[in-house]
């Protein structure tokens, strides 16, 4: 049998330990091997925009790292140019419901699912130049798992971005905080 070095020994008996603890838990892995800790300081990322979905009844939030949201204030996707390679751009789905004290406004309930984009024109060009990743959430265990069976489903996705093709494939444009 070969001997397993001793620092490793250590890290599996760490794991062991702190089953729960984050950084030794399973790596969430798309089926075209897009990772979850890939985009893991979201909650950090600035703000897109959000969207409401009539057809599901879903509000979106839309976060982008720095890499897109300096593509979005040179005017991309607008003026034709496509996003920067390593532009990422995360979709966090949530139920709607009305407010229960004024029913009129929607707001976000229940966490369902995390989407994102990256940007990589050669790696992705099998898929016009994004990766596509779907993490859907289990809120009674607050963890997130891959979804799709097989790297096909990025295609899928794909599909429905093409009514965006003349945008670099992204629907969603940035709502300025403020007037410039
Ligand atoms: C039936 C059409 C459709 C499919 C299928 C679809 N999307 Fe989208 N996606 C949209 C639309 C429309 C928006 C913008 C409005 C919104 O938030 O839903 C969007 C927005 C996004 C965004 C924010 C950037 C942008 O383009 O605005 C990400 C990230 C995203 N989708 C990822 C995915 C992933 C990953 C999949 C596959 C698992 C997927 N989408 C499948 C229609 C689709």
């Amino acid at each position: 049998m070969k001997k397993i070095p001793l620092s490793l020994n250590m890290v599996i008996l760490l794991c062991l330990a702190f089953l729960f603890l984050p950084g030794c838990q399973k790596e969430l892995t798309a089926p075209n091997g897009l990772t979850f800790s890939f985009i893991s300081d979201y909650k950090n990322w600035p703000l897109i925009s959000f969207n409401y979905r009539q057809d599901l009844n879903e509000l979106h939030m839309i976060l982008g790292n720095r890499t897109a949201l300096e593509g979005y204030l040179n005017g991309t996707p607008q003026n034709g140019k496509p996003f920067t390679d390593g532009s990422v751009l995360v979709r966090l789905i949530f139920t709607a419901r009305p407010n229960p004290n004024f029913p009129q406004a929607l707001e976000p309930i229940g966490l369902q699912r995390l989407d994102y984009m990256l940007k990589d024109a050669e790696r992705f060009k099998g898929t016009e130049g994004w990766g596509y990743a779907s993490f859907i959430y289990d809120a009674e265990n607050r963890t997130f798992k891959p979804f799709g069976k097989d790297a096909s489903f990025a295609q899928e996705c794909l599909n429905c971005h093409r009514l965006a093709k003349t945008r670099d494939y992204i629907f969603t444009s940035y709502t300025p905080k403020a007037p410039k």
